[in-house]
């Protein structure tokens, strides 16, 4: 059976101590490995030291599309990989909005990923000016075929989606149950359409915005939901637990 994935986003979040105090807690903690793939994605200058420390499982948040060159204060995905990190999340809404990245620049990082053997967690969803006017799945099918469409079948089922409409993303306002089922159902069948019932249901499609242990019960159980993405309730430790039991 295909495990439920959860990734903790630590974002730009923790000084090294309060980070120690986190992962000692997390890593007490016994998470059931045979139906959860539990990933720890916190900001690149800790990543080497968090997998020297920990028998958990860790991602880069970002990489450089490139595998090394003149790119002052990037990271490759070669170097992300020679730390022994296992995932990488591309396309974050905070790296298409604030850093402007573009499905160009996504598509390469997601090739760059795939080509250093990477777990890839790749991000989508849309904004609340397309939400209201019902062009989200549209905008969602954009996303989606100028970032992963060109991969084999082989590569994407390897993937993971995560749907995070920006609008849910650290604000609070969590999509409701019929909007979530509603993309990941979408994007299901997008990817039946393209690779066939097995390869699609081999992807594992994750919910991330404002995901806490009031909602994540309900969410994690809903059809085509295969885990979660969270960011602010992943840096307590007390909320993370009790989301790594929430199935
Ligand atoms: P949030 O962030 O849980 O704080 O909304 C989710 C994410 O950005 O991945």
């Amino acid at each position: 059976m295909k495990k439920k994935f959860i990734g903790a986003n630590w974002k730009m979040n923790l000084l090294q101590p309060e980070l120690e105090v986190l992962l000692q807690e997390l890593s007490t903690n016994s998470i059931n490995e045979d139906s959860i793939e539990f990933v720890i994605f916190p900001s690149q200058i800790y990543l080497a030291d968090c997998i020297n420390r920990s028998n958990l499982t860790f991602g880069a948040q970002d990489i450089h599309s490139e595998n090394n060159g003149a790119f002052t204060g990037a990271v490759s995905a070669e170097q992300v990989k020679s730390t022994g990190a296992r995932f990488v999340l591309v396309g974050h809404s905070e790296r298409r909005s604030v850093f402007q990245e573009n499905n160009t620049l996504i598509k390469n990082k997601v090739n760059a990923a795939l080509n250093n053997s990477l777990g890839l967690v790749f991000c989508c969803g849309e904004s609340l000016d397309k939400r209201e006017k019902a062009l989200e799945k549209e905008f969602v099918l954009s996303q989606l075929e100028e970032g992963v469409l060109h991969l084999s079948g082989q590569h994407v089922a390897k993937c993971i989606i995560a749907y995070e409409p920006i609008w849910a993303i650290g604000t609070g306002k969590v999509a409701n149950n019929h909007q979530i089922e509603g993309m990941h159902n979408f994007i299901r069948e997008t990817l039946i359409n393209k690779y066939g019932y097995e390869i699609a249901h081999a992807v594992r499609i994750i919910y991330g915005g404002s995901c806490t242990t009031d909602n994540a019960k309900e969410i994690f159980a809903l059809n085509n939901v295969d885990g979660g993405l969270i960011g602010g309730a992943s840096l307590n430790f007390e909320s993370m637990n009790t989301l790594l039991n929430s199935f």
